[in-house]
């Protein structure tokens, strides 16, 4: 392979893959789990999760993409070249593909409202209301504005074609010049805006009212399902089961020690969504917003600028902060673009160039189709959703558990002998202690696990 095709080093490769888990994942999905179900009780299963489940699946698919040196499908026929066990890998590109069409269109959304932010727009009407009639209002007019923006049908599309355009120039770039080295510049930049913001949070007046209701466990909210909503939440934060960390993987230097690798990545992820719930829990305890439901997108769109519009330097906060959700999702859809362009690139045998257009070429109608089922389209419903909500449901709940359960039972039981040994230590050059339970997990419990989580979207 040639050096090309390879992250240049450690904290590049490292950058990248956090880049890619970090996403609107930590942000909306998170603090709303963990509010609903009892706090840090939530907190602690997650994780639980991600140390039992998340990080030696991880490994597993670092195995896989590293060992073979392949796109995410051609990596399970590489190593069992008869039979359809590329079909495997076919399930979670096509996954990542169509997450891809939707999360353009929220990457969409977090360049709108950065924009607005900046040049004041947002706030235009709003900052006179709070002044005159207090928090509902407020949250009335974000409410409405977010609804008017969203079921607009030209100014969303306009924003998603700019996303898809930036993904397009990065990924034209390649591996080294353009995933690599954006993830080393907006990596630190995400991080160093997450520390700003925790350490604002935690100089407002209800800062500790705040902490104590996100650290105080409240274990009567954990139920069988809550810990399978703990398991799906630390599969879709990890970006496993998406040919994503089997693509990124391909490009790791043969010396990576992928156990080192995979508790960083997941380390890191970890710590975002903490600092996401030390950010938003007091925020909103502090400006009398405890009451909402913190999740998606009223979470973004509404209670956050409300907690702006109610701070000193209401424009430079929203724009940071949107700034920051704009990073976490560019980083989040170049990771998921590339496990298809990977793919594209061999099966067609052509350029990374040519792949880069074949891929982004028909997101443009995919997405804006995703992008008009909240405006003129709305009136087209799949099975009770719209088009924007299928799509999800289908991707995330059926597609992305089954390619991840797949990948489990192919790696414990299908792989060759030795394969995952040789790839966790490096050929026998490193030592692994904990081999024979990552092993253990990926023969027998993540497929249990993940096999209950299937189930459980079927109830
Ligand atoms: N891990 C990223 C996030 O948490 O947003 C990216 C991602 C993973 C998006 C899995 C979507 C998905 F289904």
């Amino acid at each position: 392979m040639s050096s090309k095709n390879q992250f240049g080093s450690k904290i590049g490769l490292i950058a990248a893959t956090v880049g890619s888990a970090v996403g609107l994942g930590n942000v909306w999905r998170f603090p709303a789990e963990a509010q609903e179900n009892g706090g840090a009780a939530f907190l602690l299963l997650y994780i639980v999760c991600v140390f039992l489940l998340g990080i030696p699946v991880m490994i597993g698919e670092f195995s896989l993409g590293r060992g073979t040196r392949a796109n995410a499908a051609d990596a399970f026929s590489k190593l069992k070249p008869r039979g359809n066990w590329w079909l495997i890998g076919l399930i979670a590109i096509s996954a990542s593909y169509i997450i891809l069409s939707f999360y353009m269109v929220v990457a969409g959304w977090t360049l709108e409202y950065m924009w607005q932010s900046l040049t004041g727009d947002l706030y235009e009407p709003v900052k006179t209301a709070i002044t005159a009639s207090g928090g509902t209002v407020l949250d009335i007019q974000f409410a409405s504005k977010m609804h008017k923006y969203i079921g607009e049908d030209v100014r969303p599309l306009v924003m998603t074609y700019i996303m898809l355009l930036l993904n397009l120039v990065i990924l034209l770039r390649g591996i080294q010049k353009g995933i690599e080295k954006i993830s080393n510049i907006l990596m630190p930049m995400l991080f160093a805006l997450l520390l700003i913001f925790a350490f604002t949070s935690l100089s407002l007046p209800k800062a500790v009212d705040g902490l104590a209701y996100f650290f105080h466990p409240d274990f009567s909210k954990i139920t069988a399902g809550v810990a399978i909503n703990a398991l799906g939440q630390a599969f879709f934060s990890l970006s496993l089961g998406m040919g994503i960390l089997i693509t990124y993987s391909s490009y790791f230097p043969k010396s990576t020690k992928l156990g080192r690798t995979a508790v960083t990545v997941s380390l890191l992820d970890l710590l975002v969504a903490i600092l996401m719930g030390i950010i938003i829990f007091p925020a909103v305890m502090s400006f009398g917003l405890s009451g909402h439901k913190l999740s998606g997108t009223t979470l973004v769109f509404v209670t956050l600028p409300e907690v702006f519009a109610q701070m000193p330097y209401t424009r430079l906060w929203s724009t940071l902060f949107f700034m920051l959700l704009m990073v976490a999702a560019l980083t989040s859809t170049i990771s998921l673009a590339e496990v298809a362009v990977a793919y594209i690139k061999d099966k067609l045998n052509v350029t990374r160039k040519k792949a880069c257009y074949i891929i982004i070429t028909p997101l443009f109608f995919m997405s804006s189709i995703c992008s008009l089922s909240q405006g003129s389209l709305s009136g087209i419903k799949i099975a009770g959703m719209d088009i924007f909500g299928f799509l999800d449901t289908v991707a995330t709940n059926y597609m992305l558990p089954v390619a991840a359960l797949l990948t489990c039972l192919f790696l414990g039981w299908k792989a060759p002998k030795g394969f995952l040994h040789k790839e966790i230590t490096n050929n026998g050059t490193v030592v692994s202690k904990t081999y024979p339970v990552i092993e253990t997990i990926i023969r027998y419990i993540a497929p249990i696990l993940i096999l209950l989580i299937i189930i459980s979207n079927y109830l």
